[in-house]
């Protein structure tokens, strides 16, 4: 008699097999990463959820009533993340209503209690005021970006093409968030990381710069958390 479990770990070497060796090493990553289970378990779309669950938990970034705009939010993790910490569809009748506006150039499924603007660029200026209009009173208190781009695999290029995307998320703060306001951003740490911490620094209060346990260690990817944003 073959167990549920046996049958599982059966279709997944079935399912490695028919793979090219790269398809095969993330296969064999997903299936042995605990976050992924996690996201499965808890019905997150994606194990990013748990980088946000982590840092929130530490620095207490998201509360019930907040506004936040959440940057390259496809598939939606961090947007059910937030959706539930600022209680955006009203579920805790004790504690204020926020709400959550996501943007990605991909399709976002929808989500209860979030407003996506799917297929847009953040390069496009265009795009700044479109999420200018949809967050209330053209203002978000928390700016989530866990926006990445597509990587060439030249790393002088995909670190050009991450600071180019940063400085727009920075020019998107100065336009939308709140004073002292908190902007939480990725990015692959490098020759960059220093200026860019710098420049925050003029901006906000507070910058620290964070690696939760669920980013993979051989991951370059590094998020700054910028507090109190002196709004000029
Ligand atoms: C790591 S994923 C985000 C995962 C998301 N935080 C979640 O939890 O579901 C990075 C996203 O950034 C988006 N992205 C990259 N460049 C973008 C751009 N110029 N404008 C909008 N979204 C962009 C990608 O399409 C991708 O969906």
């Amino acid at each position: 008699m073959i167990s549920r479990v046996q049958c599982r770990l059966f279709h997944a070497a079935v399912r490695l097999l028919k793979k090219t060796p790269a398809e095969q090493r993330w296969l064999s990553r997903q299936l042995q990463d605990p976050f992924v289970k996690s996201a499965q378990q808890q019905n997150y779309r994606c194990r990013s959820a748990f980088k946000l669950l982590e840092i929130d938990a530490k620095h207490g970034i998201l509360q019930p009533g907040i506004s936040v705009l959440d940057c390259g939010a496809a598939p939606g993790a961090w947007s059910q993340v937030a959706v539930n910490r600022v209680n955006a569809t009203g579920s805790d009748l004790q504690a204020a209503v926020g709400s959550v506006v996501g943007v990605d150039l991909l399709h976002i499924p929808l989500l209860e209690g979030a407003v996506f603007l799917s297929h847009c660029d953040l390069l496009d200026p265009k795009v700044k005021a479109r999420i200018q209009e949809t967050l209330p009173g053209g203002e978000a208190q928390v700016i989530l970006s866990d926006v990445a781009p597509n990587a060439s695999g030249i790393r002088e290029l995909d670190q050009q093409q991450f600071v180019e995307l940063f400085l727009c998320i920075l020019g998107l703060a100065e336009r939308v968030l709140s004073p002292s306001g908190t902007l939480l951003c990725k990015f692959w740490d490098g020759a960059n990381t220093f200026l860019l911490q710098k420049q925050l620094a003029k901006l906000f209060g507070e910058v620290k710069i964070l690696k939760p346990s669920a980013s993979r260690k051989e991951s370059s990817e590094i998020y700054f958390l910028a507090r109190r944003f002196r709004r000029s």
